[in-house]
């Protein structure tokens, strides 16, 4: 999880290991900005405690649905984020094409 980009867009890039996910920070609870913790491997939000696993799977506390994704491409070797898409996973829009970049 590369949180360099959480404060300034509100992105986690996120290696999943065959696949490259731009991952929203908004929690889908009521909208706060959850941390990555590293040691415990999850995404953690401090306003009432939901947690995502890193593919962004909400796991416990009252998030309703996991972590939206961003619209992600390739530039020739610039990796681009395109935060005017959104993909859902209960919409089953994860991996649809844009959604995820294969490494
Ligand atoms: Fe994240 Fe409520 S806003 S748990």
């Amino acid at each position: 999880v590369y949180t360099v980009h959480k404060t300034d867009h509100g992105v986690w890039m996120v290696n999943l290991g065959d696949k490259l996910v731009a991952i929203s920070t908004t929690c889908t609870h009521l909208g706060c900005i959850p941390n990555w913790l590293s040691n415990d491997n999850k995404f953690k939000c401090p306003c009432h405690g939901s947690g995502f696993q890193v593919t962004g799977m909400n796991f416990e506390g009252p998030a309703p649905r996991p972590l939206e994704r961003h619209g992600i491409y390739l530039d020739g070797e610039i990796v681009v984020v395109d935060k005017s898409k959104k993909f859902r996973q209960e919409l089953n829009q994860w991996g649809l094409d844009g959604s995820e970049i294969t490494i």
